[in-house]
């Protein structure tokens, strides 16, 4: 075991060489010597030596770098590190030194993981009392295992006897610390002595391209103009420090609002030798994007963005003719973060065009989750033209900004009067204040019966709460409902299609839903909670608001959770649904089935009636479905026992007969023959395959990625004939080109 005990040797180099540092050095007295370094520890054993552990945070002893299950750890010195991810972030503990006299000027470490003060830190212990602490950079999704230098100054603590103490007694997300090389110096950390950087542009063109590199650390970045801090954000920066470290990719930062003037971006620490801000040029598209929307795991007929994380639909709102998406974004990175309301719009809900992003964080924080309503009657008198405004509702979620920082959620609106193409924020934000814990996500309808608008709000674990308004602008409580988990959604339905019999839903971020009765100000449930969905990826959904009477559709997006590792957007929107009531023997249930748009894309066409399908049938009948992408529509009268199904480019989509079940990557769900037949729609893309059984009686969508070198669809039958009673397949063209 090497350095893990305390090491006192100090040696005293001469002073032949150092340069003089000027008059003010002459302050110093003292021959200029160099003290050599005291290494405390630098994890390189199997053990932890004398140092003393409790709980099992730690492990047997220093990890090998990256434990299961962890992002890619950076950053430390030689072969070991401490590392508390053993057993994922569940486990706890503590690791302190051996007592040591304190005989430098600083101790520099390396550190890394949780951003939990107290909780996931490294403690300089004196008198049993923590003098300095430290903890690492991560509190959000995401984020960056590397470990980065750390000093802190002990001169007013020479000669003390202290101890290090490491703790992670945190076991949420990022519940878990990383530390290395720990070392008694006379200099700093050599990092720790970044200066800000900064660079100026006159704009000239609608982007500032910035490269960012998985893992990097983060930096945070300021664009400063008129000397206002207009964008806050934090990002993965591409050092680029050597010839051959290219960016994973460039993502863009709007400057177009600021043409003809000079713009400042500000990072606030850059690691030695980087290039990645002098390497941030101007530029009308994204640098290095001709592969923009043929990568890899792009799906092709669902809304991704072109660049960074999205998670949440929001905003859903239709428009003389647009139907706008709008969605949680992090438009600087893959992981969550910076979130801001990026846009998009379609004439068809199946192709769509991004606009660039609407809402972006400011002083009261982030722009979380929210809704958007037409003000057909002006009610909030935003309006000042022809248009009518189109007013989102949003949360502001405090930030990092240190204006925002420490800000409890609030509730703010933003509002457009040329069909979403500019927006402003409204001045009297925010238009409610903090109620409870993480208050968020309002959904905002228009009631007809009270005449007034009605917002549903996530009020905390578990609550939602009801409120009125006339303008927008002031809201009113009324009742509370205890019920389920982020994103609200409120709606009416009519049951099996008549508008004389209509029931509300109130359904939160996993779609399960309560049908019941509404006022205008509280909600009357009359079923208990009912599941939904039955996928592995569904979240955080929502439907339209105005949408046209003669339409009269309720169609929702819900947020597609699939990690979309090695490209430069990460997430998914899943397909459009139509939702509607329908009586069924257990009472009625919430249905849901893909949008007729779908058509719209439709290529070639096989189709096959009244067949049976055998056991071990060796011809493929669907050998002529070349494409990638697909819409199948089949309709089974089933056997007595025994499966039948498709095998989906390698993934099985398997009813089993006896059990009268659907399942897809170890999801399933009960599904009964009606008039004695089995219906299964199908849409396939790159990275999804959304089940939908007896119109959508089961809604099951699966995100798995598709191997791109199995574009092979089967039907198949085990243990007794199916007669096929229906096959229709399409090949789908792709929504990008
Ligand atoms: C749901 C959610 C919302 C929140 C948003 C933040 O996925 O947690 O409650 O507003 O994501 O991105």
């Amino acid at each position: 075991m090497k350095n893990l005990l305390i090491c006192v040797l100090v040696v005293v180099c001469g002073c032949a060489g150092m340069e003089s540092k000027g008059p003010e050095a002459e302050e110093d007295a003292q021959p200029a010597a160099i003290a050599k370094d005291i290494v405390i520890a630098d994890f390189e054993g199997e053990g932890y030596g004398n140092w003393a552990v409790t709980g099992e945070a730690f492990g047997p002893g220093p990890a090998k770098g990256t434990l299961g299950g962890q992002m890619e750890v950076g950053g430390f010195e030689g072969k070991r590190l401490v590392n508390t991810y053993f057993k994922g972030d569940e486990t706890t503990g503590t690791l302190t030194s051996p007592d040591f006299e304190i005989q430098r000027k600083n101790i520099n470490f390396l550190i890394g993981g949780g951003m939990h003060p107290g909780e996931t830190c490294i403690n300089l212990l004196v008198d049993g009392k923590a003098v300095r602490t430290a903890t690492g950079p991560n509190d959000q999704p995401g984020g960056t295992e590397a470990l980065d230098p750390h000093s802190w100054d002990v001169s007013d603590l020479a000669g003390k006897t202290a101890k290090i103490q490491i703790v992670d007694t945190a076991t949420g997300g990022w519940g878990h610390i990383n530390v290395d090389q720990i070392v008694q110096s006379d200099a700093k950390a050599a990092a720790t002595e970044e200066v800000e950087t900064s660079r100026n542009f006159v704009v000239k063109k609608k982007y500032l391209n910035l490269p960012v590199k998985m893992g990097a650390r983060k930096r945070i970045f300021r664009l400063i103009v008129d000397g206002e801090v207009v964008r806050d954000f934090d990002i993965a920066l591409a050092p680029m420090a050597q010839a051959d470290d290219e960016p994973d990719f460039w993502v863009t930062l709007d400057v177009s609002e600021w043409k003809g003037r000079e713009v400042t971006l500000k990072a606030d620490s850059l690691g030695r030798g980087s290039k990645g801000l002098s390497s941030v040029e101007q530029g009308n598209s994204i640098k290095d994007s001709s592969d923009l929307y043929v990568e890899k795991l792009r799906p092709q007929f669902h809304f991704t963005s072109r660049r960074g994380w999205n998670n949440d639909s929001n905003g859903l709102v239709y428009y003389k003719g647009e139907y706008h998406l709008f969605y949680q974004h992090n438009p600087y990175g893959w992981p969550w973060g910076n979130m801001t309301w990026g846009h998009a719009v379609s004439k068809d809900l199946v192709h769509w065009k991004e606009l660039g992003d609407a809402i972006h964080p400011d002083k009261l924080g982030t722009i979380f989750s929210g809704s958007a309503a037409i003000d057909e009657n002006n009610t909030a008198g935003f309006q000042t033209g022809k248009e009518k405004p189109i007013v989102c509702f949003y949360t502001s979620a405090g930030g990092r900004n240190p204006e925002s920082k420490g800000q409890p959620f609030t509730q703010s609106i933003a509002y457009s009067n040329d069909r979403g193409r500019t927006w402003a924020k409204y001045e009297g934000n925010p238009v409610i204040g903090h109620i409870r814990g993480g208050n968020r996500d309002p959904k905002v309808i228009w009631h007809e019966p009270t005449k007034k608008w009605v917002m549903v709000l996530y009020i905390e674990e578990g609550v939602m709460a009801f409120f009125t308004s006339d303008d927008l602008r002031t809201w009113e409580r009324h009742s509370e409902i205890k019920c389920y988990h982020e994103c609200p959604e409120l709606f009416e339905l009519p049951v099996d299609g008549d508008e004389n019999n209509k029931k509300w839903i109130l359904y939160g971020g996993s779609g399960d839903y309560l049908i019941g009765q509404f006022d205008g100000k509280e909600f009357t449930k009359e079923t208990e909670s009912i599941r939904f969905q039955r996928g592995n990826c569904f979240y955080a959904s929502q439907t339209f608001n105005n949408i046209p009477e003669e339409d009269g559709r309720r169609i929702q997006i819900a947020w597609g959770r699939v990690n979309m590792t090695g490209m430069p957007f990460n997430q998914q929107m899943l397909f459009p649904v139509s939702l509607t009531l329908r009586t069924t023997d257990e009472g009625i249930r919430m249905f849901a089935e893909p949008v007729e748009e779908i058509k719209k894309i439709h290529g070639k066409r096989l189709s096959w009636e009244g067949k049976t399908v055998e056991p071990e049938q060796k011809e493929n009948v669907l050998a002529g479905i070349r494409g990638d992408l697909v819409h199948i529509i089949a309709e089974f009268s089933p056997g007595e026992r025994g499966e039948f199904g498709f095998i989906i480019r390698s993934v099985p989509v398997v009813y089993n007969v006896e059990k009268q079940e659907i399942s897809c990557k170890g999801k399933s769900a009960g599904l009964r023959p009606e008039n004695g037949k089995i219906r299964l729609e199908i849409l396939v893309d790159r990275t999804t395959i959304e089940i939908f059984g007896n119109h959508g009686r089961v809604y099951m969508p699966i995100g798995t990625i598709l191997p791109d070198d199995n574009r092979v669809i089967r039907i198949f039958t085990k243990g007794g004939n199916v007669m096929s009673d229906l096959l229709e397949v399409y090949e789908l063209r792709s929504a990008w080109r």
